[in-house]
């Protein structure tokens, strides 16, 4: 292994955030929700009323990406409306100052949230959707077309519909409905079709807009290899979440509307009698950790997954590839560092195998609020101390680990680290 990971130069080194999750002040289907750990998103890390500080600390850091939502609820009020001009001027100001630090934005479009009149006319199961966010996305776009080329139209539309009509996760917490759930993924595919149209129309003034979904892409396996019941469940897992999706999204005369697609890594889940046995899905770390399965406070890690499936999109689909997501939950920030680490060696192999891969965005920047565990998941660049109100910011080691690397372009001091920590 050498010594030293070059990455391409113009490689977008990131972080990630989404507005549910840290800024607060929020009205969508997810302001009255109350988290495994009892806490709530109403005030999160009050990025709302902190950005500047936050772009500061993104400076900081020195990364030269920021992959951040915009909240739909905010800019509209009912369909077809104007949008709230104070609230755009506000998205406006956070973009100037991120031009300001150099840093380029992503924007994402919808990221598991909508507004309340979505939502109270059937969110993403009425096809009356696809034009009323057409609408919202043509507002927008022509709002700030000169200020972004990179947008992300839907962040992980198989967890969004998984968790919300298979899985009852999230609002509105049905379960096992497959159809609703095939339904949401083909409506969002026909308004990523039509975001797309839009947002070529438009174009940038500076260069030509890049368009794509952020795909969660999890492998799903038996714990035991000889359990042909689980086996079966993880390849009816594999079909539904993973490429009813990408079909849904990029087969046929959709696949033109994609410039690029946008990979969320996190790793694995395993089924033992029909359970999986990852912390998100319940299991116990101490049962985790007899039967061998090395995970983070939410899934397995599968570090050489993520090279196979960036060898695997590019051969299928040939579009040019973002980690759009990879991170570690864990307050043990040796592991942290490692985890990220051995992701950055698996990426970087797969670059120098030839597969075109453009930026990488550390999930996330601030410790936040993680949908159905509220607090509890520690992913933060910066940790937060939710437990003082006026939510302080604190660079993590794994920050520092990570700044070297925005710096230096190079996983030199991931090496050498990496060797420190796993002892
Ligand atoms: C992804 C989501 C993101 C965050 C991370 C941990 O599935 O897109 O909002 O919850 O997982």
């Amino acid at each position: 292994m050498a010594g030293d990971l070059k990455f391409p130069g113009n490689f977008l080194w990131g972080t990630a955030t989404s507005p549910t999750q840290v800024e607060g002040h929020v009205a969508n289907e997810w302001t009255d929700y109350v988290a495994s750990d009892g806490n709530h998103c109403r005030v999160a890390c009050n990025h709302y009323h902190r950005y500047a500080e936050d772009v500061a600390w993104m400076a900081e850091l020195g990364v030269n990406a920021y992959r951040m939502g915009i909240e739909w609820s905010r800019l509209q009020a009912a369909p077809f409306a104007p949008l709230n001009p104070t609230e755009l001027d506000r998205y406006v100001d956070l973009l100037d100052r991120l031009k300001a630090a150099g840093i380029t934005p992503m924007v994402v479009l919808h990221h598991f949230s909508n507004p309340p009149w979505i939502t109270s006319t059937g969110g993403w199961l009425n096809p009356a959707t696809i034009p009323a966010f057409e609408d919202y996305v043509t507002r927008l776009v022509t709002a700030l077309k000169e200020r972004v080329w990179l947008w992300n139209t839907f962040n992980e539309p198989d967890t969004y519909a998984s968790l919300t009509y298979l899985l009852g996760g999230f609002p509105p917490f049905h379960k096992w409905r497959l159809w609703s759930y095939r339904k949401v993924i083909r409506h969002m595919a026909a308004a990523h079709v039509r975001a797309s149209e839009v947002i070529r129309r438009a174009g940038n003034s500076g260069r030509t807009p890049e368009i794509g979904i952020a795909k969660n892409w999890t492998f799903f396996g038996p714990l035991e290899p000889h359990a042909w019941w689980d086996r079966l469940l993880a390849a009816i897992s594999h079909r539904t979440f993973n490429h009813f999706v990408l079909d849904a999204f990029l087969s046929g005369q959709r696949r033109a509307a994609s410039t690029f697609l946008g990979v969320n890594y996190y790793g694995l889940a395993r089924f033992k009698n029909f359970e999986p046995m990852v912390p998100a899905g319940g299991a116990r770390p101490e049962q985790l950790a007899e039967l061998g399965v090395v995970c983070d406070d939410m899934f397995e890690r599968h570090p050489g997954g993520l090279g196979t499936v960036l060898r695997d999109f590019h051969r299928r689909y040939g579009l040019p590839l973002y980690i759009t997501e990879h991170g570690a939950a864990s307050r043990d920030e040796n592991f942290r560092i490692r985890d990220l680490t051995e992701h950055l060696r698996e990426l970087h192999g797969a670059i120098s195998g030839g597969v075109d891969v453009r930026g990488f965005f550390y999930w996330s920047l601030l410790d936040n609020f993680e949908w159905q565990f509220g607090y509890s998941k520690k992913f933060g660049l910066l940790e937060v101390d939710f437990s003082d109100e006026r939510l302080p910011r604190k660079m993590t080691r794994v920050g520092e680990f990570y700044r070297e690397i925005c710096r230096t372009g190079a996983a030199a001091a991931a090496l050498k680290d990496s060797r420190v920590s796993t002892g």
